[in-house]
């Protein structure tokens, strides 16, 4: 298929897009760079071995979106492009709002007019809410989410959801991702978060690398085996591999738009999170307690049956795994990606 992918040159669109050109597919990329540096493109092309095309323009701009398709044949979309962080969202909630719901609105707009039926959406856990019972299955009706950040992606679902209502050819797998972390395994690509990390992951990789004095560990109070939150991280390797299976399952699938859990189903601690990427670098990480951070739930994890059972997808690589490829992409770039 020829796959156009929104964000693709965002952390998780990239590395799907590697893996869809690794599994025989044609990929067009359109990314706006408001969160991701063009220098990625080059080390996707040097990675893949091939050309990846790339329309630099912002998916809000309908006319210009519009133009995208009218220039490029596209079998399939994958849409990664958003505004993604949270607490960022609640700071300024319109621009999350009119970001990501009118980019949404342009793609679905250029893709019936362009006979494109087939979509796979970047959805988040964060679609459950705080009262879903742990773990999350995808049958859980009751969807909202605390953050304005986390209401795009319930009510992306939902926009996506009455458009296949009324467009029987549409065809919609929406994944819903619990914590992605690592990178691929060159150190080549990785995650490279702008500013102070909110995540984490990156903030462990930037303490580990010097960027940072310490870390700190929002709460040790909760109610978990040792008191820090529990979160269910996958490698974003399987994230991306779990796009692939989607878009190559979207005609078989039992109805015309499904969701899907991406996560392993385990849960792990922050404290645990430390420990295995001290065993990646090597030594102690220095870190603090600190007060709880708002809106942290105490700990939640997947029920990945569906994606198993319908998908044929599981994650496969360990925490470790994960350390070990973030550090390696962190000590190769330790400023992330160079602006040129
Ligand atoms: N944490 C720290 N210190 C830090 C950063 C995080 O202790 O400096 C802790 C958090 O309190 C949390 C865990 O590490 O317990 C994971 O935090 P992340 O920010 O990495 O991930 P979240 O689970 O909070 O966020 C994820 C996704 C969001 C999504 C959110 C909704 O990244 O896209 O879940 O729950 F919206």
């Amino acid at each position: 298929m020829r796959v156009l992918v929104s964000g693709g040159a965002g952390y998780i669109g990239s590395h799907t897009v590697l893996s869809l050109v690794a599994a025989g597919h044609d990929v067009v990329v359109v990314d706006d760079y408001s969160n991701s540096k063009p220098t990625v493109v080059g080390r996707l092309e040097a990675l893949s071995g091939v050309h990846v095309p790339v329309h630099a323009i912002d998916l809000t701009d309908a006319g210009k979106t519009e133009r995208l398709f009218a220039q490029e044949r596209i079998d399939a979309v994958v849409h990664f492009a958003g505004y993604k962080a949270v607490g960022e969202s609640v700071a300024k909630p319109l621009d999350y709002y009119r970001n990501n719901l009118d980019s949404t609105l342009s793609l679905l707009e250029a893709m019936r007019r362009h006979d494109v039926h087939r979509l796979v959406f970047s959805s988040s856990a964060t679609v459950y809410g705080e009262h879903a019972p742990v773990p999350y299955t995808e049958d859980y009706e009751h969807l909202s989410s605390s953050s304005p950040y986390g209401q795009t992606k319930v009510m992306i679902e939902r926009i996506m959801t009455d458009v296949a209502a009324a467009d029987p050819r549409l065809r919609v797998a929406l994944l819903r991702y619990f914590n992605p972390v690592g990178a691929h395994p060159s150190g080549q690509i990785g995650e490279d978060p702008q500013g102070i990390p909110n995540n984490l992951m990156p903030f462990i990789a930037q303490v580990a690398v010097g960027r940072r004095d310490k870390l700190t560990v929002f709460g040790d109070d909760y109610p978990t085996a040792d008191g820090t939150c529990e979160r269910d991280y996958l490698h974003v390797e399987d994230l991306a591999a779990g796009h692939v299976a989607a878009l190559e399952h979207l005609d078989d699938m039992v109805a015309p738009v499904r969701a899907f859990n991406l996560g392993t189903g385990t849960g792990t601690s922050v404290l645990a999170m430390i420990q295995a990427f001290e065993r990646a670098v090597g030594r102690e990480l220095p870190y603090e307690v600190g007060p709880r951070r708002a809106g942290d739930l105490p700990a939640f994890w997947a029920d990945p049956t569906r994606a198993q059972t319908e998908l044929g997808w599981q994650a496969v690589k360990t925490i470790d795994d994960m350390c070990a490829d973030t550090w390696r992409w962190q000590q190769a770039n330790p400023q992330g990606f160079p602006d040129a």
